[in-house]
């Protein structure tokens, strides 16, 4: 079989190498893919948000089977695309992928199902907003509804930053047509869970938990980040609260999108938070998380295709889905200066490190074969082990071997989920 995979970061490398362990699968196509893909795959270079691009690309080229990785050619509408020329696809159609390109219907659809989520408010004035924010709470989360490449959450501490806020938002709209709307919401406190799910409208197989590491600096400082590691499985979520996860939260959205006419079917990421008072959804993404699928996808024992085709056809109740008992960590290594400004193009240099996996995510070749930097987050060194320590310690002996102008890794990933081990 051969196979289209759109997008080229980490994620995406994890899934390529995972989908190499099956004998059926022949040639993958990445696209774009990036420089450690390219030993996995033929990297096509044909951006993931070139609609016309691929679907040509999937009519001249033998393909069996797409994956869709990143959100926002799943929001564009890629799998409706894909499936219209009669291409099987993983990944969710435009309507289902709204869960994650509408902040606004996903808190409409939480509020309207019973779903546990923060308490909201939803504006389209700038006036409006900002006379709420007189009254409201504070800390307040101000979100723009539409994608924002993760930067579209500001937790406001006080009224002056959420003026700010709204301000950016609204009106000088640093987040382009997504700022049109905006959600206002209750701050929340309590550990966070990331728990990605297969689903196909039917069934839902949730997958080992992870809890990501989204800001930019040691002790959960600095900017917030598209995620600078990752561990699994998450000490936080334990098995009764998986359950109350389950009744809660899962089963009622996936039922809730089947009731709105939008089934859902790929892979949906719930982001949690277990507050007091329970767990509740922060948000929801149409896709896997990125690098949550760099420490789950190395624990799947079961073959990642055959749920992939499973949950296309919708008979995923028929796949017994095993995860391994072991712990994984991630610990990425990314570009000095990251998430604001940082250079590109820096020969890197990787020595080896037994047992450990590299997951690319902004590198790239240059012509002589050289393998450079092309983003902010380069490699995610990591490492499977019967404990978490034993995985932490292995990931960052592998991401240490890393070097290039300007590296830079947290030296704390993990460290929180040890403590709530030991607590
Ligand atoms: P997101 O871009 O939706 O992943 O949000 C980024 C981060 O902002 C989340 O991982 C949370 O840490 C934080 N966040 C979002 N919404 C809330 C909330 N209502 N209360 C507290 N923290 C939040
Ligand atoms: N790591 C968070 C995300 O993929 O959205």
């Amino acid at each position: 079989m051969n196979i289209l995979v759109v997008g080229g970061g980490g994620r995406e490398h994890a899934i390529i190498k995972k989908l190499r362990e099956n004998e059926r699968v022949e040639t993958i196509y990445a696209l774009p893919g990036n420089g450690g893909i390219a030993q996995d795959a033929v990297c096509t270079g044909i951006a993931a948000t070139d609609l016309d691009g691929i679907a040509a690309f999937a009519r001249e080229n033998p393909v069996d089977f797409a994956v869709i990785a990143p959100d926002d050619p799943l929001v564009l509408g890629l799998a409706d695309r894909l499936r219209g020329l009669g291409i099987p696809c993983f990944g969710p159609s435009a309507k289902a992928a709204a869960i994650e390109g509408s902040k606004v219907f996903a808190k409409d659809l939480m509020r309207k199902y019973g779903i546990p989520t923060a308490r909201y408010q939803v504006f389209t004035s700038s006036a409006e907003a900002l006379a709420y924010l007189e009254t409201c709470p504070y800390p307040a989360v101000v979100k723009a509804d539409g994608l924002a490449l993760g930067k579209g959450v500001l937790i406001c501490e006080d009224i002056a930053a959420a003026r700010a806020a709204i301000a950016s938002i609204m009106e000088e709209k640093i987040f382009g047509a997504s700022g049109s709307r905006v959600v206002i919401e209750e701050f929340l406190t309590g550990p966070e869970v990331s728990v990605l799910a297969f689903t196909d409208g039917k069934t839902v197989v949730p997958m080992v938990s992870s809890m990501d590491h989204k800001r930019a600096l040691d002790g959960d400082q600095g900017l917030n980040t598209g995620g600078m590691g990752t561990i699994a499985p998450n000490p936080y979520y334990t098995p009764a609260i998986a359950k109350r996860c389950m009744e809660e939260i899962f089963l009622p959205t996936i039922r809730a999108m089947n009731a709105e006419g939008r089934t859902f079917k790929g892979c949906l990421y719930f982001g949690l938070m277990l507050t007091a008072d329970g767990p509740k959804v922060i948000e929801y993404n149409c896709r896997f998380g990125d690098p949550e699928a760099q420490v789950v996808l190395p624990l799947l024992k079961t073959d990642l295709l055959t749920i992939f085709q499973a949950v296309e056809e919708e008979r995923l109740a028929e796949v017994p889905v095993e995860f391994s008992q072991e712990c994984a960590c991630c610990v990425m290594v990314v570009s000095g200066g990251y998430p604001a400004h940082y250079e590109k193009g820096k020969a890197i240099s990787i020595v080896p490190s037994a047992g450990a996996i590299y997951y690319h995510s902004g590198t790239a070749r240059r012509p002589d074969g050289a393998l450079v930097t092309s983003g902010g987050r380069v490699i995610g060194a990591t490492a499977v082990g019967d404990t978490l320590e034993a995985a932490i310690e292995k990931a960052y002996a592998a991401a240490r071997g890393i070097t290039f102008e300007g590296a830079y890794m947290r030296s704390d990933i993990g460290q929180r989920a040890l403590r709530a081990k030991e607590g």
